[in-house]
């Protein structure tokens, strides 16, 4: 590799060669516990509690182990992972990441709006396209840490969008992108997106 390839990738924070390989095997005996309320296959029915399936191996990691140390709080998980390793994490990262994500319905009143916000943001106010790092067909990018949207539930996204604005979910780093963004969503904004991204794939 050469080494403008080798310092893009580690700006990207492409760095997880170091890290135990997850595998998928062994991370379905590991996850029984976390079926009632994301699904067996991490499609969950309640749209509250957020699909697994399909999301990047990177991304899933990473909030488990911000779950894990309380970085990221849900209560609804609490005490659940303390007794799981690194490598357990690891290895339900890679089963969930192995799995599709279902894809849901957008309303029609909203999808123009949702559609919009999702492909322009709000250039006027300096909100970028969700675009550029989700992906058009809202895929993500878990090389750099860009988790899937596409086919979320909708009142799981919203909740996320309101944390990241009123402040109750801080994980998104220093350079707090997800809170720079939502600071710019109203109400009526987080709703369309929302229910633009549940339908999209
Ligand atoms: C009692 C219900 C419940 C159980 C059991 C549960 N979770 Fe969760 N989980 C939730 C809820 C609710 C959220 C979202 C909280 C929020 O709104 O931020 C969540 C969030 C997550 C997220 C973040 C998803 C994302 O898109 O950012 C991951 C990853 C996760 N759970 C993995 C697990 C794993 C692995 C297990 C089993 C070891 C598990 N959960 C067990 C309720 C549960
Ligand atoms: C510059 C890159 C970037 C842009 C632009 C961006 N996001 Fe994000 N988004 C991220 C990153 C990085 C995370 C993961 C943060 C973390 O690690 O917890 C994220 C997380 C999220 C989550 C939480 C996903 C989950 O499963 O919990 C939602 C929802 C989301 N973004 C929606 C949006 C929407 C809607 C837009 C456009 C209005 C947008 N994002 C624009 C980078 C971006």
């Amino acid at each position: 590799m050469n080494k403008v390839l080798v310092s893009l990738l580690l700006t990207l924070g492409i760095t997880g060669f170091a890290h135990a390989a997850g595998d998928a095997a062994a991370g379905e005996t590991k996850v029984a516990v976390c079926g009632a309320c994301h699904g067996v296959d991490g499609n969950s029915a309640a749209p509250n509690f957020p699909k697994l399936a399909g999301q990047g191996e990177r991304y899933l990691l990473k909030q488990l182990q911000d779950i894990k140390s309380g970085a990221r709080p849900v209560v609804e998980m609490t005490g659940l992972l303390d007794n799981l390793s690194e490598q357990d994490l690891a290895d339900i990262s890679a089963y969930f990441a192995s799995k599709k994500m279902s894809v849901g319905a957008a309303d029609p009143q909203l999808v123009e709006r949702g559609a919009a916000l999702y492909r322009g943001g709000k250039l006027e106010e300096g909100m970028p396209a969700c675009t550029g790092c989700h992906s058009p067909n809202g895929s993500g990018l878990d090389a750099a840490g860009f988790p899937q949207l596409g086919g979320q539930h909708a009142a799981y996204v919203a909740k996320q969008l309101t944390d990241f604005r009123e402040g109750a979910r801080t994980n998104d780093g220093d350079s707090m992108i997800m809170r720079s963004i939502a600071a710019k969503l109203s109400n009526k904004d987080i709703a369309a997106i929302s229910s633009f991204i549940q339908g999209l794939h």
